[in-house]
């Protein structure tokens, strides 16, 4: 497992937008605990492939890097002489296919371990962490924390999605607050429940502090 979270460190170090290598842990921590949670029998494939997914779901994602294919090339090479070539293959197939906006296109059908890395990276897109990265991305995509003016767009389609052209505050609206429902498993559900309560709190305070001047009409 070191020469993953080596290689992922010198990958994603420096990425700003939250999906440095510190993102990469705390899924790899999230996942494992999910998964010991809701199995009573560790398999150690299972886990193998889980906390090598975790580590690597972002290095091969568009936002980050250019070069995908070269980036593919590389992990194969890193995993090859730990890992069998059917997990390897079941470590691509959790990476292609777990991010939000692939989903939105179509559905992807995940393995169970997929299902698991992609509730605990949608995990860390929710509570104070969260809400760190939601504008830590809209910064570095030169999005407005809020407009008035600019009301969340509830639809959207993968094209819109990306299109990146509203606010970090309409992202809690047009993404973050609809995960709790899409969780894969009951222990990832009552984690998410319970930061996007912590989010809704935190936003109806930002939202109470800026129009704290309507009081003065
Ligand atoms: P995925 O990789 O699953 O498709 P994203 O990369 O879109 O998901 O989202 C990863 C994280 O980046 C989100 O949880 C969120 O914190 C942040 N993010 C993505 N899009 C935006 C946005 N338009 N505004 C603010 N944050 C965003
Ligand atoms: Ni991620």
């Amino acid at each position: 497992m070191d020469k993953i979270r080596k290689y992922v460190k010198a990958k994603l170090s420096l990425e700003p937008t939250g999906h440095d290598f510190y993102h990469a842990e705390r899924v790899a921590q999230m996942a494992q605990k999910i998964y010991v949670l809701e199995n009573k029998i560790v398999d150690q494939s299972s886990l193998k492939i889980i906390i090598a997914s975790s580590y690597l779901h972002d290095t091969i994602d568009a936002k980050i890097t250019a070069e995908i294919e070269e980036t593919k090339a590389e992990i194969t090479a890193l995993l090859q002489d730990d890992y069998t070539s059917a997990e390897i293959k079941a470590i691509f197939a959790i990476i292609e296919k777990m991010s939000y906006s692939k989903n939105l296109a179509k559905k992807q059908k995940l393995t169970i371990e997929g299902q698991i890395v992609q509730d605990a990276d949608r995990l860390d897109a929710l509570g104070a962490i969260g809400i760190a990265r939601a504008f830590a991305f809209g910064g570095k995509n030169n999005n407005l924390i809020y407009d008035p003016d600019m009301p969340p767009r509830l639809k959207l389609t993968e094209k819109d999605y990306k299109s990146k052209n509203s606010t970090t505050v309409n992202h809690f609206y047009e993404k973050l607050f609809k995960l709790e429902d899409l969780m894969n498993t009951q222990t990832g559900q009552k984690i998410a429940h319970e930061r996007t309560k912590y989010m809704k709190k935190f936003l109806d305070e930002f939202l109470t502090e800026w129009y704290l001047y309507k009081e003065d009409d």
